[in-house]
C-alpha cells in the first residue's frame, strides 16, 4: 500500500478522492500497490461525507506520516499550496497539482527540491484539465524541437464565447453558467481576463523550449470586451472568436500572449466548444499535432492529477528528469514587435471620410459592414506589428470623420 494525502477537498479535491474509489482496482494494477488515500486536508467539516474519516485540519498530521508517500495539492492559490509542497518535497514526499498558478509562479524551484530530494512534482492537470499535453510534450515530443504552441486554454472563457455565439446569451448569465459547473475559478477573474490561460501557456511553453517562461512578460487580454458585434462581425466572416493562448520560437526568444482571435470555421480550433481545450502544437520532425478533451471539471482534472499520482508511486525514491532548466529564463519579444493581423471596428461621423482616413491610415480600400444600420463599419489590418497597429489606430483616432476606434480582434493566419 502506498499512503496518499490530498490537500483541498474542493471540486477537483473531491474528483481525486472519487476516481482513487471508482477505478480502484485498475489504478492498483497499473501502480503496482493500492493507492491508499489515508488523509484529507480542508479546513471545513463535511458531515455526512465518508471523507470525513479521513479529514485532517492539521497539515502537520500528512507531514508527518511516513506512510504518506504523495500528496495531491488541488487547493489553488499560490499560499499556503507552496509552503505545503515545497515542506512535502524537502521531506521525499512526491507532490502532483493541478494548480497552474503555483507552478507558474514556483515550478522550477519545486521542481529542482524534488530533484535534490528524489522526489517528483508533476502537473498533468495545471494545463488543460483532462488533456494529456504535459506528458506529451516531456516524452512523446522529446524527438523534436517545438516551433510552436497554440491553444484553447481554458474551459469557462470557451464556454462562454460558445454560448455567446451560438444562442445569443449574455455574457454574465453564461458566466454563472459556467461557474455552477464548476469550471471557473474561485474567482472569476482569472478566467475571463486571461490571467488562467497566461499561466498555463507559460508553463507549456517553459516545457516545449526548456527554460523558465515568466507569465509576466506574456501579453493577456481577456473576454470583457468582446460583444455581441465582435461575434457578428466574426459570423460575417465564416469566422469564430476563441481566447487563444500562443507563443512561437523566433530565434532565441519566443513571441507569446493571450488574446481573443478569430478563427475561419474550417480551422480545427473553431470547433472546440463548450468547456473542451485543444492544443496545437507544431515540432520540426511531427509537423502538426493537436490534442482535445475537458479543459476544466471535476473527474477529468482529476483524472490527470491521478495519473501523476500513479506515475510518482511508480517511481518512488527516483527524480524523472524533465526538460526545462529552472535556472534559465527564455526571452521573451516586446509585444510591439509582433507580427499581427486584426479586424477593426470604426466608428464614424462621416462614412467617406472616415474610409479615406482607413486609406490614408492603412491602405486599405475594403470595408466590412453588418448592414445593421449602426455608425460603424471594420476592415482588415495585415503586414502590421502590435505596435504599428497601436500607433495606426491612434493616427485613425485624430481624424475629424472618425468617432473612435471601436475594438480591434487578432486574426488567425
Ligand atoms: N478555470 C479553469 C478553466 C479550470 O475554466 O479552464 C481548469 O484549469
Amino acid at each position: 500500500m502506498i499512503g496518499v494525502a490530498v490537500l483541498g477537498y474542493g471540486t477537483v479535491g473531491s474528483g481525486v478522492y472519487e476516481v482513487l474509489k471508482l477505478n480502484a482496482d485498475s489504478i492498483k494494477r497499473k501502480a503496482g500497490e493500492e493507492l491508499k488515500v489515508l488523509n484529507v486536508l480542508d479546513l471545513r467539516n463535511f458531515p455526512g461525507d465518508e471523507v470525513e474519516n479521513v479529514l485532517t485540519h492539521d497539515y502537520e498530521d500528512i507531514l508527518n506520516n511516513d506512510d504518506i508517500k504523495i500528496i495531491a495539492e488541488v487547493m489553488g492559490g499560490v499560499e499556503p499550496a507552496f509552503t505545503f509542497s515545497k515542506k512535502a518535497l524537502m521531506k521525499g514526499k512526491s507532490v502532483v497539482t493541478s494548480n497552474k498558478a503555483l507552478v507558474a509562479a514556483h515550478g522550477p524551484e519545486l521542481m529542482k527540491i524534488a530533484k535534490e530530494n528524489n522526489a517528483n512534482y508533476l502537473f498533468e492537470a495545471s494545463c488543460g484539465g483532462g488533456i494529456p499535453i504535459i506528458r506529451p510534450l516531456c516524452v512523446s515530443l522529446t524527438a523534436d524541437k517545438i516551433n510552436s504552441i497554440k491553444g484553447i486554454l481554458n474551459g469557462t472563457t470557451n464556454f462562454i464565447l460558445t454560448k455567446m455565439t451560438e444562442e445569443g446569451k449574455d455574457f454574465n448569465e453564461v458566466l454563472k453558467t459556467a461557474q455552477s459547473l464548476g469550471y471557473a475559478e474561485a474567482d472569476p477573474t482569472a478566467d475571463i481576463e486571461g490571467h488562467d490561460p497566461c499561466r498555463k501557456i507559460a508553463i507549456l511553453s517553459s516545457l516545449a523550449f526548456g527554460k523558465t517562461v515568466d507569465f509576466n512578460k506574456i501579453y493577456t487580454e481577456g473576454i470583457t470586451k468582446i460583444t455581441d458585434k465582435d461575434i457578428n462581425y466574426g459570423k460575417k466572416l465564416n469566422s469564430v472568436i476563441k481566447l487563444i493562448g500562443s507563443s512561437n520560437k523566433i530565434g532565441d526568444s519566443i513571441s507569446a500572449m493571450v488574446a481573443p482571435f478569430l478563427f475561419n470555421e474550417k480551422h480545427p480550433l473553431a470547433s472546440v466548444n463548450n468547456a473542451f481545450n485543444a492544443i496545437f502544437v507544431n515540432g520540426n520532425m511531427s509537423g502538426d499535432t493537436m490534442y482535445y478533451g475537458s479543459g476544466a471539471g471535476k473527474l477529468p482534472t482529476a483524472s490527470a492529477v491521478v495519473a501523476d499520482i500513479i506515475d510518482c508511486a511508480l517511481h518512488l525514491g527516483k527524480n524523472v528528469p524533465i526538460d526545462w532548466d529552472c535556472d534559465s529564463s527564455m526571452d521573451v519579444l516586446p509585444i510591439d514587435d509582433v507580427p499581427v493581423k486584426a479586424l477593426i471596428r470604426v466608428a464614424y461621423e462621416d462614412i467617406e471620410n472616415a474610409k479615406k482616413a482607413v486609406y490614408d491610415v492603412f491602405g486599405t480600400e475594403v470595408f466590412i459592414d453588418l448592414d445593421e444600420g449602426d455608425d460603424e463599419f471594420a476592415f482588415i489590418a495585415e503586414n502590421e506589428t502590435e505596435g504599428s497597429i497601436k500607433e495606426k489606430k491612434e493616427k485613425l483616432s485624430s481624424f475629424a470623420a472618425v468617432k473612435e476606434v471601436r475594438n480591434m480582434i487578432r486574426m488567425e493566419g
